[in-house]
């Protein structure tokens, strides 16, 4: 595929998938289990249809937004993703480089440590996503370095006491490369660590001592409230019963987010989950979601449901795959144009501008 020939985020992947070995493009596209979830992220984007409002001048469009009081140039960031050195050498720092203006999360378990990837593009927004280690010196060293380090908030992922079952991984047995690190973790070698196979299938991890702890609960984010001074995300919520105890226990943001479909098979479609942790959360803290964005329309409805900013996680890796932070750089600058689009063609000069009244569930024209 030529490089012209990629015009939107469905080609990264295509790419991706015609470029890759399998064992890398396993590990990323997986979704666990029969993948209702993971194939639900996109299409119930497609049961969404636009109501579009004309005659509003729109030959100038904001497309600037506020995530915790810090300017981004959209409302568009990049979800952690781990091992992202599988997609390119570059890895995360390439990710870092192409970020722009907007917002980046990087995984716990990246293959450069989180200094080097804020200190290759320390200008960038960063939040880091912390796993909570069963050893909790280990967390509060990690939550400690996040600090000093400069990233501006934590997003605690709270979707994954235990790893998924993604049937490619167990069929054709993941490995890693000898040349990958858990930077992070300073743990040199995960060919060396691959005792524990379930745990390693998506964060490169040794054994269960290594892995996130199964016994998470709501008194670790009282505990990690805490020992932190950032502002705390939770990441993985999908219901208003935990939006409501998120908001109870003092944190300043919530992801909706199933993981990509990686967790547990059956969930809902991003999506379809917002509203109602949108409406639970009220105005105590900002909601954001991934899962299953890959157009602008997709961001616009997510941004009409109440959505404060939404993450893509596959289609940044694709992009690194393509052509490295180049690549990246391509792929949010495709989706920022596509949003900037889809806000002409609806109406929309601001951010502001796009609200609820433009999204309907079910399509009125298909009942008739
Ligand atoms: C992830 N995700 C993830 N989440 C997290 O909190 N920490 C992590 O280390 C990872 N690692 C990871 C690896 C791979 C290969 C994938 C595909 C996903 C989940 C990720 O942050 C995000 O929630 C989803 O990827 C969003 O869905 P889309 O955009 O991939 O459809």
């Amino acid at each position: 595929m030529s490089s012209d020939s990629l015009v939107c985020l469905k080609d990264f992947e295509k790419y991706a998938k015609e470029h890759l070995n399998r064992n890398s493009w396993g590990f990323f596209s997986a979704g666990a289990e029969g993948c209702q979830t993971l194939r639900d992220n996109e299409e119930a984007f497609r049961r969404l249809r636009l109501r579009p409002r004309f005659l509003r001048d729109v030959s100038v469009r904001d497309m600037s937004a506020t995530v915790l009081g810090q300017r981004v140039d959209m409302p568009i960031g990049i979800s952690p993703t781990a091992n992202q050195g599988l997609a390119s050498s570059q890895g995360e720092i390439g990710t870092a480089k192409a970020q722009f203006q907007t917002c980046m999360i990087c995984s716990t378990y990246s293959n450069f440590t989180m200094e080097d990837i804020m200190n290759s593009s320390p200008d960038g927004l960063k939040w880091f996503q912390l796993y909570v280690r069963p050893d909790r010196e280990t967390t509060a060293g990690l939550v400690r370095r996040a600090e000093r380090a400069g990233y501006k908030a934590l997003v605690l992922t709270v979707d994954l006491p235990i790893v998924g079952r993604r049937y490619p991984d167990l069929r054709h047995g993941f490995s890693m490369p000898p040349h990958l690190r858990v930077a992070n973790l300073g743990n040199a070698d995960l060919s060396q660590n691959k005792k524990d196979r379930n745990e390693a299938l998506d964060y490169g991890m040794g054994g269960p001592d290594q892995s996130s702890d199964r016994a998470l609960s709501w008194k670790d984010v009282a505990w990690l409230r805490s020992i932190c001074s950032l502002p705390i995300i939770l990441k993985g919520i999908l219901t208003a019963e935990d939006a409501r105890l998120a908001v109870q226990h003092g944190v300043d943001g919530i992801l909706v987010s199933n993981h990509g479909g990686r967790q547990l098979d059956g969930v809902p479609a991003t999506i379809e989950a917002l509203p109602e942790i949108v409406q639970a959360a009220g105005d105590k803290l900002e909601v954001y979601m991934d899962g299953g964005v890959r157009t602008g329309t997709d961001v616009l409805k997510a941004l009409a449901l109440g959505a404060r900013a939404v993450f893509i996680g596959r289609p940044a890796v694709w992009g690194l795959c393509y052509k490295g932070q180049e690549g990246v750089a391509k792929v949010l600058s495709i989706l920022k144009e596509e949003l900037s689009l889809a806000m002409a063609l609806s109406g929309c000069r601001s951010i502001a501008d796009i609200t609820p009244d433009l999204v309907v569930r079910d399509s009125p024209y298909s009942r008739l």
